[in-house]
């Protein structure tokens, strides 16, 4: 289970030429809860708060203001007990390249204090189903992006997390990698897992995200079924509500 209660987040950010500073409002009052066997679509332009969110879910980042529980456990006031809950996968697609992806689980495992034989035989699994079985132990300097995002994955659900954060997964892979990723996304809700993801690519939330919530400028839009949100904005396509929340908000300036 996540929940989010009128979560808040701040950056201060420095103008380097004119050395003002100035207050960026990333994420403005957003209250969301996604439980158990439930994939959650975070939608929403670039710069829109997606990643903000999801950081901050994963316990990297402290809201200003507002709660947010993971498993019931609050990410401030139990911070290592609620990252314990949660696999994150993050939009940066940096591997080490010098070790293969199996040293590498390992290295992680051991890490995260897993049992040896257990992390290895999730690690394979992970990599069976992102079909990376062949490549476990090559070493990942060649990679491509779609084999790096394979092992990142595989990382992030190696200690088999409750709770599966993933920031924009799908986004550089093609068709084929995509599917892999979704059907495993698939077999995490399947399995009980909570999932949120944050996306642009609409076939893909349309496919697999049972709510969606569109994320413009720090405010939440929808939160109900894809078809839900077409249907109450009147429109044939999710980018529709995009281009009416850009319209709206330009109307506001
Ligand atoms: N560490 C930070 N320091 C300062 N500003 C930040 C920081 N992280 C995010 N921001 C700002 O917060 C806002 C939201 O950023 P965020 O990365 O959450 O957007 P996003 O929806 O993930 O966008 P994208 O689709 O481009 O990944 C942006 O204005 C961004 O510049
Ligand atoms: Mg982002």
């Amino acid at each position: 289970m996540i929940q989010l209660t009128d979560v808040y987040k701040t950056f201060t950010v420095k103008d380097k030429r004119t050395r003002a500073k100035k207050q960026v409002e990333a994420v403005k009052g957003l209250s969301l809860t996604v439980k158990p066997g439930e994939i959650y679509g975070l939608l929403g332009p670039n710069g829109a708060g997606k990643s903000t969110t999801l950081r901050m879910i994963a316990g990297l980042m402290q809201p200003n203001q507002g709660r947010i529980q993971v498993c019931g456990l609050d990410t401030v006031e139990q911070p290592e007990k609620a990252r314990a809950k949660v696999g994150y996968l993050s939009t940066d697609l940096n591997v080490y390249g010098r070790f293969t992806p199996r040293e590498l689980l390992r290295i992680f495992g051991e890490f995260q204090g897993l049992d040896a034989k257990v992390a290895e035989r999730r690690g394979m699994y992970l990599m069976e189903k992102l079909q990376l079985d062949d490549f476990a132990d090559v070493k990942m300097e060649g990679f491509s992006s779609g084999q790096k995002q394979k092992v990142s994955i595989a990382r992030a659900l190696l200690h088999d997390p409750k709770v599966v954060i993933f920031d924009e997964p799908t986004t550089g892979l093609d068709v084929l990698t995509a599917k892999t990723v979704l059907d495993l996304l698939r077999v995490m809700r399947a399995e009980g897992r909570t999932v949120i993801v944050s996306t642009h690519v609409m076939p893909m939330v349309e496919e697999i995200c049972d709510r969606v919530g569109i994320i413009f400028d720090g405010l939440l839009y929808g939160d109900a079924s894809p078809k839900q949100i077409l249907d109450d904005w009147g429109v044939k396509t999710l980018d529709e509500v995009f281009f009416e929340l850009a319209a709206r908000s330009a109307a506001e300036v």
